[in-house]
């Protein structure tokens, strides 16, 4: 039988890389810098901007330990979607009640684990998920949650939860001959919202499911105005317009002497900017293009990776550079893995750039860690801390990647010698 093995041990067959006496080291992990400062300065301006919406952080954008340990230090709530998220936060000594399972279909064993750990709150929108919690939870409070079909949002929640105004009535009258107690109503308008009305219109439907709730005898006083709210870099124009949607609509449907409590479940708003990537070029080529030619650079991330959010939330990935360069080229960037669609930027500027150099991304803190595979084998690109002190912490954030990029450097060198 033919063998492509040549007979040597693999010790032996190891030796060439080896054999200079010196062990080559390459130090060229892709890694990320999450700013602490940042989380801290996101709840500060929530609080200014809406300060009748209580914070409930959305525990699937991003669940870092050290992320859920800053949140639950600064006493705000969190939105959980299954057992572990749960356990992440009742680790942190979060009371029970500053917890929202905001998940529509929950899993026979996870809602027993809720109920073990006395996490009461949570939402339903339909006849068999009242069933089964009167069957394993008949003491939990209740959030229905609605159907918001007018909104502008890139990723649309409708499609999948949420009952419609008239389906509601119906479902409010199941929970009360089940003897369920119903505390109040939930909705999310959808991610990556482009028009700030979307909040005031879905409010106002809130209101309207109050009503009927009253006209059935049944107080409702919860009210959950979800996710949706933008967090990368230069957002905070559009988030200020929705804190005044969302103020206006509040104030003129759900009054403050109404005794109503208001949270929402913000999950890419806290977390998006917090987060920058550094990934190093590990192939470059160049190719011909309609238009002529580019370079094609290939880094140690990719849609598998950190940038899977580019295939499932329509992230455009833009690389930053810190100066101004004169000379540059059309250039695309892909990723590491052997999928020829694993393509980062389709289109981008670069300079000439060498072998080995660094790639920074900014915004890469929600749905990245939370949802990346180790696709191909590639580990998980690890988590760095730090805490900026000035307001402008983009400047430190740079500052601490070219300080960890020469110590790398540093390192190779020393390796080398
Ligand atoms: C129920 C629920 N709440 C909150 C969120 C967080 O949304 P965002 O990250 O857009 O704020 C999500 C996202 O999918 C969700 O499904």
């Amino acid at each position: 039988m033919q063998t492509l093995w040549d007979g040597s041990s693999p010790r032996r067959r190891n030796r060439p890389v080896l054999q200079q006496g010196k062990k080559k080291e390459v130090r060229d992990a892709p890694f990320l810098v999450f700013d602490i400062a940042e989380v801290e300065k996101k709840v500060k301006e929530w609080k200014e901007a809406m300060p009748r919406v209580a914070i409930f952080y959305a525990v699937k954008a991003n669940s870092d330990p050290e992320l859920l340990r800053t949140l639950a230090s600064l006493n705000i709530g969190f939105d959980c979607a299954s057992k572990n998220e749960i356990d992440a936060v009742i680790k942190l000594d979060v009371p029970p009640d500053r917890i929202v399972y905001s998940n529509c279909f929950k899993g026979a064993s996870h809602l027993l684990h809720a109920a073990k750990m006395r996490v009461k709150l949570m939402v339903f929108d339909s006849k068999e998920e009242l069933e089964k919690i009167k069957r394993l939870y008949p003491c939990a409070r209740l959030l229905l949650r609605i159907k918001i079909t007018t909104s502008s949002a890139s990723i649309p929640m409708s499609c999948k939860f949420g009952c419609d105004f008239e389906n509601s009535i119906d479902l409010l009258d199941c929970a009360r001959s089940l003897d369920l107690t119903v505390v109040g109503v939930s909705f999310h308008v959808g991610s990556l919202i482009q028009d700030p009305k979307d909040f005031e219109e879905a409010i106002q439907l809130s209101r309207s499911v109050f009503d009927a709730a009253k006209s059935m005898d049944m107080k409702l006083t919860v009210l959950d105005i979800g996710g949706g709210f933008p967090g990368y870099k230069g957002s905070a124009g559009l988030f200020n317009k929705m804190a005044v949607s969302i103020n206006r609509a509040i104030d003129e449907y759900f009054p403050p002497d109404g005794h109503y409590t208001i949270f929402a479940e913000p999950g890419r708003y806290i977390v998006t900017s917090a987060f920058t990537l550094c990934a190093n070029i590990i192939g470059k080529k160049e190719r011909k293009t309609n238009e002529g030619s580019e370079v094609m650079y290939i880094i140690n991330e990719g849609i598998y990776g950190l940038f899977v959010h580019k295939v499932f939330h329509n992230f455009k990935p833009k690389p930053v550079l810190k100066k101004e360069c004169k000379d540059l080229l059309p250039c695309s960037i892909w990723g590491q893995t052997c999928d020829p669609s694993d393509l980062i930027v389709e289109k981008c500027m670069l300079p000439e750039l060498p072998m080995g150099e660094w790639l920074t991304f900014d915004d890469m803190g929600a749905y990245t860690t939370a949802c990346a595979t180790t696709f191909n084998g590639f580990e998980k690109t690890k988590v760095n801390y730090i805490v900026s002190r000035t307001q402008c912490n983009k400047k430190e954030i740079y500052n601490y990647i070219n300080h960890r990029k020469f110590l790398i450097q540093l390192v190779v060198l020393k390796s080398r010698l």
